[in-house]
């Protein structure tokens, strides 16, 4: 049995998900005989240390020694702010990256590493694990095969059931860069068309030290396609009733929805309607269980070559030129064209 050894930085929220994840990827890789390793690291050491142990992982003092370490692939799950020099650090050693979205916390911070990876030829896959999930795949097989006609509007939500942690936020580059940014992707990836204006709003009535690191708990963002479609994203950090994420798409021949199923985070305000009557989700972890072992899978195949980049650079800072966009226009009040 082949092992491909994966490299871990970061084991804050995600990075934990992601490194409990391989033992359910492991179950699918058996399939093709191949197997994977991890080794993490972290600067809370004493915590890495315990997740490591926990997970029969081998744990390293400092992302210098895990590069040194003999690695497969780096997948890099730290916070927004240090994404581009840990891809750079990736590249430099010459193996393949997996980078939780985004790039970088904006365009302008993102831009010189997108050149970086280009001139030294590195391979970076980026994490909008949205794109293998169940829900937005049919959806687009739908779109692609003509069986919801001509488009006419698009509406996506995401919702957290609670904030992330304000340092968290601080640093995240804004709920529409942070967030709708999963949403802003698989839009231009479902439709194949560029968003090519966006004019948002924002609220702040939950937690006043969100406002305080300049951020918005509660977003809407009108969007216009580059063939006059318009749609709205939405977003908001308090969705009490469970982790939402849907998107409508309603055209001239049908409509789907992605995310209807029995655990909705919703109740139907008609009489006698039981449905959805699970438990909904209570995270993006949950939510998107599946979604995110096929996309560590992918990068698994990416590493052996046996199949293309599903979300290259270039296509998650497209995604974040539209939230920079919608970020601009929140600020002023004024819709903005996006910088494609
Ligand atoms: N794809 C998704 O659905 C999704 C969901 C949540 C977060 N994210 C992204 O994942 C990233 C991490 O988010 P999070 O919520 O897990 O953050 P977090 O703050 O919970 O965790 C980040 C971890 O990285 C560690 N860290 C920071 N800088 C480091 C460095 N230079 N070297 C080693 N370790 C370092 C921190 O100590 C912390 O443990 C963010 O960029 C975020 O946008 C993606």
């Amino acid at each position: 049995m082949k092992t491909i050894t994966l490299g871990l930085v970061g084991v804050g929220r995600i990075g934990v998900m992601h490194a409990t994840n391989i033992a359910a990827l492991n179950d699918v890789l058996a399939a093709q005989d191949v197997r994977v390793e991890l080794k993490l690291t972290d600067v809370a050491a004493d915590h890495a240390r315990t997740v490591a142990a926990g997970l029969g992982a081998e744990f390293f003092p400092s992302v210098e020694e895990l590069l040194a370490a003999g690695i497969d692939g780096l997948l890099i799950a730290t916070g927004t702010a240090t994404h581009p020099e840990l891809i750079k650090a990736g590249v430099d050693v010459g193996i393949p990256v997996f980078c939780e979205k985004p790039v970088g916390v904006n365009v302008e911070e993102s831009l010189p590493i997108l050149e970086y990876i280009r001139e030294k030829g590195g391979t970076v896959q980026i994490g909008h694990q949205r794109r293998f999930d169940a829900g937005y795949l049919e959806a687009k097989r739908a779109y692609d095969a003509g069986e919801l006609g001509w488009i006419h509007s698009l509406r996506a939500i995401t919702g957290d059931m609670t904030p992330p942690p304000v340092e968290f936020l601080a640093t995240s580059g804004g709920l529409f860069r942070d967030c709708s940014v999963h949403d802003f992707d698989i839009l231009r990836w479902l439709t194949g068309r560029e968003i090519v204006e966006v004019y948002s709003r924002g609220s702040n009535n939950g937690d006043p030290a969100i406002g305080a690191v300049g951020d918005v708990d509660t977003a809407l963002a009108v969007i216009t396609f580059d063939d006059g479609t318009v749609g709205t994203v939405a977003a908001t950090r308090y969705n009490g009733a469970g982790h939402d994420v849907r998107l409508e798409i309603q055209g001239s021949k049908g409509s789907v929805m992605v995310g209807l199923d029995g655990q909705s985070a919703f109740r139907s305000a008609e009489a006698g309607i039981a449905f959805p009557a699970g438990t909904p989700h209570r995270t993006f972890a949950e939510r998107f269980g599946s979604a995110y072992v096929a996309e560590l899978q992918a990068f698994v195949e990416l590493i052996q070559g046996t199949r293309t980049n599903p979300c290259t650079p270039e296509d998650a800072v497209a995604a974040s030129k539209v939230a920079d966009a919608a970020q601009e226009s929140l600020l002023t009040g004024a819709p903005v064209r996006v910088a494609l």
